[in-house]
């Protein structure tokens, strides 16, 4: 039987305690995910080039298993399941038990397991865990935002020409005409560089430490959002949609950055080039 360490209340719990069973939880299953990619994983296919394997839907029942042992009233929003309602709670987990499928399944290390939790509709924490490099990104509005336990801050850099940005692509990149592709031809000439890493929680961790100045994407779900976007904010980044209106993880539209590049972003985003 599930037994229950915190008692069943609708008072805020300590914020120590959430991130604790968090950061635990991300372990075991990073931990988990490198097993899989050393034995090997089954891959199936959502769409054309949208995979899963059995290493996501491992990593996902541990996550939601660590954390309902230890908070059995709370609600969840996972990528593989969707909503789990235990029954009315002001806490929701919204998971990604695998951000970056497509690298792991490609056994190219850029890939992490993804934690973030609202309490009355406010992301409160977040925590990322990239196993292949033992970094573990956690944020609170308590506690600010740390990388191995140390405080981590956007960059300092002030133009587009010296930033290094960094965006993705949708799975329906051949279908949607939303695909990204002009907003990306038109920073690679405007920024100083430009990577696609696959896995937007990590972008937006590495938006936090400073390894990126800005992100941007369109058409990512809230597991994609959920914790990294806690981790900039309290690194001390700004986080919009492309109008400039505050993020909405729901709204699948983002920009991510250290602020002082953030109007200069949304420009090129608002104001398409003649033939890009
Ligand atoms: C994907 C990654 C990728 C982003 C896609 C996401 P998944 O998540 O975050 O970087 O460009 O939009 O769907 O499928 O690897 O969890
Ligand atoms: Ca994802
Ligand atoms: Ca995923």
């Amino acid at each position: 039987m599930v037994q229950s360490h915190v008692p069943i209340s609708s008072e805020p719990l300590s914020t120590d305690r959430l991130l604790e069973t968090a950061i635990a939880a991300s372990r075991e299953a990073g931990a988990l995910l490198l097993n899989y990619s050393a034995r090997g994983f089954r891959v199936e296919y959502k769409n054309p080039i949208n995979l899963v394997t059995d290493a996501d839907r491992a990593a996902e029942q541990c996550l939601i298993d660590h954390i309902r042992n230890c908070f059995p009233s709370h609600r969840f929003l996972a990528e593989e399941r969707g909503r789990v309602e235990q029954a009315p709670s002001p806490y929701l987990w919204i998971i990604d038990p695998l951000d970056g499928t497509t690298n792991f399944a490609h056994g190219y290390p850029a890939y992490c397991v993804s934690i973030g939790l609202e309490y009355r509709g406010r992301c409160i924490l977040g925590v990322i865990y990239d196993p292949s490099r033992d970094e573990l990104f956690t944020a609170s509005e308590t506690c600010g935002a740390q990388l191995n336990d140390r405080p981590i801050h956007v960059s300092e850099t002030t133009s587009l020409d010296n930033s290094l940005l960094v965006t993705g692509f949708a799975y329906d990149i051949r279908e949607s005409p939303r695909n990204n592709l002009d907003h990306f031809a038109q920073f690679a000439l405007k920024a100083q560089g430009l990577r696609r890493t696959g896995s937007a929680a990590l972008d937006l961790c590495y938006v936090a430490a400073g390894r990126f100045d800005g992100f941007w994407e369109v058409r990512l779900n809230p597991w994609d959002m959920a914790a990294g976007s806690v981790i900039v904010r309290e690194a001390g980044g700004r986080l919009t949609d492309f109008s400039g209106k505050d993020l909405s993880i729901y709204e699948q539209e983002i920009v991510a950055s250290n602020g002082h590049i953030h109007e200069a972003m949304l420009d090129v985003l608002n104001h398409p080039s003649p033939g890009t």
